[in-house]
């Protein structure tokens, strides 16, 4: 209440409340959310796991949805959009996310090698549709590869919680047994819930119920009796086409889709990638410019030396958003062409057709 004071707004002209209050707690500010890693741990070699606890701003999320987390590496703020493992209800005051390291990635690597509790990071609201519909079919079917296995550990745990009693599937592929997450819950789930049926493949070890990559006997081997089951799949686009063209076959209603990577340009896209247009790409504020090309405005800044934020590099996430002044562009994922007037585009989904004016 004091620091929605007026008078306290006054006396820390012009810095503002949040600057100082974040010197006492750094979870106090009011404009952003942010919250205090509780734990740390480590499930494999190429993970890891931790917990948040968020200040007064976070207003809980629904399973399945994504976050933007943002953290501060040698001064500069980077941004990814992670999902939440932990259960709708969980997630009112704790998020547990799972992060898996890539070979060369900024973020995932950083967390996994600096992460300690006590620090400090900041989120997004939650964003993301791949979750639960409000009437629940009566059998689910929850399939996951890799790092995927985050939201879709989320469902299972909130179905879980909320005592559903349809019949309940959860397959997760990973590489091998040293690279699955979560072997110990979701042992221990399947105990406890007699409608839910858990199993693992690996597809470069042994030793799990499933042999190989997803084919639809990997769902009949799960769900012997399939009447018109809801999937869901998340992980690496080859295993949310396998499942897709396995639920057309079979003739199942489409699965809900998530990907963390980027589902494929259209061939067009791939075919002009480095067409130079008789164009220029104008950055008002910089005053630089740049000989366009028929390709993501993000590729092309970053071949130019500059580092405008990014976080999922596939649209969906509004990290790179920028202001286009003058200019059209097309959208690479949906085709469509934006109007000439100003608007925000997101770089990494958008090709110049012509002269553009940006404000970067
Ligand atoms: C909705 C959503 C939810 C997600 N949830 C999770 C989750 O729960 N757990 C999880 O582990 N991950 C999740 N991800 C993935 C996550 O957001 C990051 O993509 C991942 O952690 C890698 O980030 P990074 O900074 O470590 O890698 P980056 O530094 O972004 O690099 C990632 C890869 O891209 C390559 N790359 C980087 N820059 C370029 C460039 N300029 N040109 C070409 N290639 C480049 C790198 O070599 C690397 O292989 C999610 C993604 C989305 C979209
Ligand atoms: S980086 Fe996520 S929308 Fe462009």
């Amino acid at each position: 209440m004091l620091l929605r004071n007026p008078l306290a707004a006054a006396l820390t002209y012009p810095y503002g409340v949040d600057r100082y209050s974040e010197l006492i707690d750094a979870l106090s500010v009011r404009d952003e959310i942010r919250a205090r890693v509780t734990d740390v741990w480590h499930q494999t070699r190429r993970s890891v796991t931790f917990v948040l606890s968020p200040n007064a701003r976070w207003s809980g999320m629904r399973a399945g949805q994504y976050i933007n987390l943002s953290v501060e590496i040698d001064g500069v703020r980077l941004t990814r959009p992670y999902s939440p493992c932990c259960s709708e209800r969980r997630a009112r005051d704790q998020l547990e996310l799972t992060v898996s390291t890539h070979p060369f990635g900024r973020v995932s690597r950083y967390l996994r090698e600096q992460l300690r509790p006590g620090m400090v990071l900041t989120l997004s609201e939650p964003q993301g549709d791949f979750t639960l519909p409000a009437a629940l079919p009566d059998q689910i079917v929850l399939v996951s590869g890799g790092s995927g296995i985050t939201p879709a550990l989320a469902l299972l745990r909130t179905l879980c919680e909320r005592r559903y009693d349809g019949q309940l599937a959860f397959i997760s592929y990973a590489r091998s047994p040293a690279y699955a997450l979560y072997r110990a819950e979701l042992a221990e789930l399947e105990r406890s819930n007699p409608n839910l049926t858990v199993a693992r493949g690996y597809t470069r070890g042994r030793g799990g119920r499933l042999e190989g990559r997803f084919c639809p006997a990997h769902m009949r081997a799960v769900l012997p009796a399939l009447r018109s089951p809801q999937c869901f799949v998340c992980g690496p686009p080859a295993l949310i086409a396998a499942v897709q063209d396995a639920c057309r076959r079979m003739g199942l209603a489409p699965p809900r889709c998530e990907s963390f990577a980027a589902l494929g340009r259209p061939r067009a896209e791939g075919e002009h990638r480095h067409r130079a247009l008789r164009a220029t790409i104008t950055l008002r504020r910089s005053g630089r410019e740049l000989r366009a090309r028929s390709m993501p405005l993000l590729e092309q800044l970053e071949d130019a030396g500059l580092r405008p934020p990014f976080g999922c590099r596939m649209g969906i996430c509004n990290t790179c958003a920028t202001r286009k002044r003058a200019g059209v562009v097309r959208n690479i994922v949906t085709g469509a062409r934006s109007g000439s007037e100003e608007e925000l585009v997101r770089l990494c989904v958008s090709a110049p057709e012509g002269d553009l004016e940006l404000d970067l």
